[in-house]
């Protein structure tokens, strides 16, 4: 055992003040600070250390001219060793006042050091901004969460969580924990599965939710439950997905939906308030035909115009091939009004037509008023009564440029309402300071998937049918509208629920529009239509994204930053090098095979 182990098992001296809640309140108070340490500069004959702890930086001096074989000690000190130092608190020289340190009035005289653990070199610095990519970030995750920006964000979320476990306490919720080896959830994504050693050839799969044990409480009386609970979803990966990740998953019985709005804006105001921020509540509420129509997506972001506007009445019958055949087969032409936009180039506009084409529409049409007069490619087709009727609806001002696509309804609003959403990025027309929440309500129940032939639930397939639309569920299923409802923050869809099915004969209606056959309901269902017949009371719930949410509020751009160890976007966790392959006798223990290029 080296010197240094054996000092390393001393006594430990134990911290008795946070680095960074050193002020001049403790001067001439002798005070123990324990940490990592940050930088060591050696001045003269002074040794100048900044010792990190997780509240923030304080300053240790070593001073030869009082003890030599501490500062000796203290020479051989590198970065992020870790040490504990007994020392009393002086206020700093007026010149040497750091106002950029919270602890910048104050430095610590050392006494007595006592080294508890080398570090090597580390494979980047630890500081916000540190040089490094971030896969090697990624692989030294423990040394990443050392930087206090990254440390603060995982603090908040625990804060967060805590308002939302108090808050919902206080409204009667019980936690509930669910199972995590289960069986299949259908929230639209691939499972992930784990064989089974005792049952070989049989899987768990993990929950995509928990959905159905939620409803189960439900039926089991619990009234009021809520779990922050881990998902588990193989699906594409994107800056807002990540394969595991956490809900706060709420259901109630006895309750409508105004029920679950009321208890969510309330939930949400106090989770704003814990880190200092502020909603406005009740949120406004878009129905999803409103909020396709006008913004073209269902997860509309608010905090700018740019509204899509419909001009199809105008239009028909116009001798414009591109607009006119859209519009005789059933389709529509909308426009938006880009302000200032008079000034784009003939390149820019190309660009933007491209950019409609790659997402699947046939390019994009304009028109301009400039120096007063309308100018268009459109005009001499449509002529200048039509064209004034656009100019007038549209509230086209001088300057401004308007961009029009025809085709089916749902091709014109994705590419509008992609482009608004672009268009308002690169112009920064988005103000970052206010947020926008919102309800969107009455989504269709179903649609239709033309690749698999059949009918597939919106939401999930528990959701109830609204009951003024159920009588049309077997002649026109597209049209029944659901009672589910998302919520949106700033664009992002941080939550989704419904009123579900309490009603068996409903339930078995769904699943039969849905095309499960008899023996496959049986299978994949039947424990959950039993219940439904043993009393189920009315219920719903909802499931808020707690990653995306505490990304919203602490200004993160993904969701991987509020996650202390998260995946990359391939489903990797490079640090622990998982997945990864398992060796012949844990597959021969699970009855498994593998195909011989996948294995060691
Ligand atoms: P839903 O599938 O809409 O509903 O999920 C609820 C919310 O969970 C978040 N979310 C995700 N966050 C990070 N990574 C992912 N891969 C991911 N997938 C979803 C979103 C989403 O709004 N059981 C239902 C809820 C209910 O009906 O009560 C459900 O899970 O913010």
């Amino acid at each position: 055992m080296s010197s240094m182990d054996k000092e390393s098992l001393h006594r430990l001296l134990k911290r008795t003040v946070w680095c960074g809640e050193l002020r001049d309140s403790y001067e001439g108070r002798e005070v123990i600070l324990t940490g990592w340490l940050n930088r060591k500069r050696n001045l003269g004959k002074l040794i100048f250390v900044d010792l990190r702890d997780r509240s923030g930086i304080a300053q240790i001096i070593f001073d030869p001219s009082m003890d030599p074989d501490l500062h000796e000690q203290a020479a051989s000190l590198r970065n992020e060793d870790v040490i504990s130092v007994r020392g009393k608190v002086k206020r700093r020289g007026e010149g040497n006042i750091n106002p950029d340190m919270p602890t910048g009035e104050v430095e610590v005289l050392a006494g007595e050091l006592q080294i508890l653990n080398r570090s090597e070199t580390l494979p980047f610095t630890v500081e916000d901004g540190a040089r490094a990519g971030d896969e090697l970030k990624l692989k030294y995750r423990y040394i990443d969460l050392r930087r206090p920006n990254l440390q603060n964000i995982i603090i908040q979320r625990h804060r967060i969580a805590k308002a939302v476990r108090d808050y919902l306490d206080a409204k009667g919720f019980v936690e509930i924990e669910t199972p995590i080896l289960t069986k299949s959830t259908p929230e639209g994504a691939r499972d992930y599965i784990v064989p089974s050693r005792i049952h070989k050839g049989s899987f768990y799969a993990m929950p995509q939710s928990p959905q159905l044990f939620k409803q189960l409480l439900m039926i089991a009386g619990f009234e009021k439950y809520y779990q922050i609970a881990k998902c588990f979803r193989d699906e594409d990966l994107r800056a807002d997905r990540q394969p595991e990740f956490t809900q706060i998953d709420i259901e109630m019985s006895f309750i409508e939906q105004q029920d679950i709005y009321e208890l969510v804006e309330g939930l949400l105001g106090f989770a704003f308030e814990s880190v200092g921020k502020k909603i406005e509540t009740p949120f406004p509420r878009l129905t999803y035909k409103e909020a396709v129509d006008r913004f073209g997506s269902d997860r509309p972001d608010t905090r700018f115009g740019m509204e899509i506007i419909d001009l199809s009445d105008i239009l028909d019958g116009c001798d414009y091939a591109l607009v006119s055949n859209a519009l005789s087969s059933g389709g529509v032409a909308r426009c938006i009004n880009l302000k200032g936009g008079a000034k784009y180039s003939r390149k820019k506009i190309d660009e933007i037509s491209n950019e409609a084409i790659n997402l699947g529409g046939r390019g994009i049409l304009w028109m301009k008023k400039d120096g007063g007069s309308l100018n268009s490619p459109m005009l001499k087709h449509i002529g200048i009564e039509r064209a004034s009727s656009i100019a007038s609806r549209a509230a086209i001002g001088d300057g401004d440029a308007l961009l029009i696509s025809a085709d089916k309804a749902d091709i014109v609003n994705r590419v509008l309402g992609s482009l608004r959403l672009k268009i308002a990025r690169e112009e920064s027309l988005i103000d970052e300071n206010t947020w926008s929440v919102l309800w969107i309500h009455d989504f269709p129940l179903l649609q239709w998937n033309p690749d698999e032939k059949r009918w597939e639930a919106c939401h999930h397939p528990f959701t109830s049918p609204n009951p003024d639309d159920l009588e049309r569920i077997d002649v026109d299923p597209g049209s029944v509208r659901a009672l589910a409802y998302d919520i949106v923050l700033n664009g992002q869809e941080i939550g989704g629920g419904s009123i579900r099915n309490h009603s068996v004969a409903i339930q078995e209606k769904i699943f039969r529009v849905l095309g499960l056959a008899p023996e496959e309901l049986n299978t994949k269902f039947g424990f959950l239509l039993q219940a439904l017949k043993s009393g189920a009371p009315p219920h719903g719930g909802i499931a808020l994204g707690f990653d995306r949410l505490v990304a919203i509020l602490t200004g993160c751009d993904s969701i991987r930053d509020v996650i202390a160890f998260p995946k990359t976007t391939s489903a990797t966790c490079l640090m622990t090098g998982s997945p990864s392959r398992i060796d012949r006798k844990q597959l021969e223990e699970l009855g498994l095979s593998v195909e011989e290029s996948f294995l060691e």
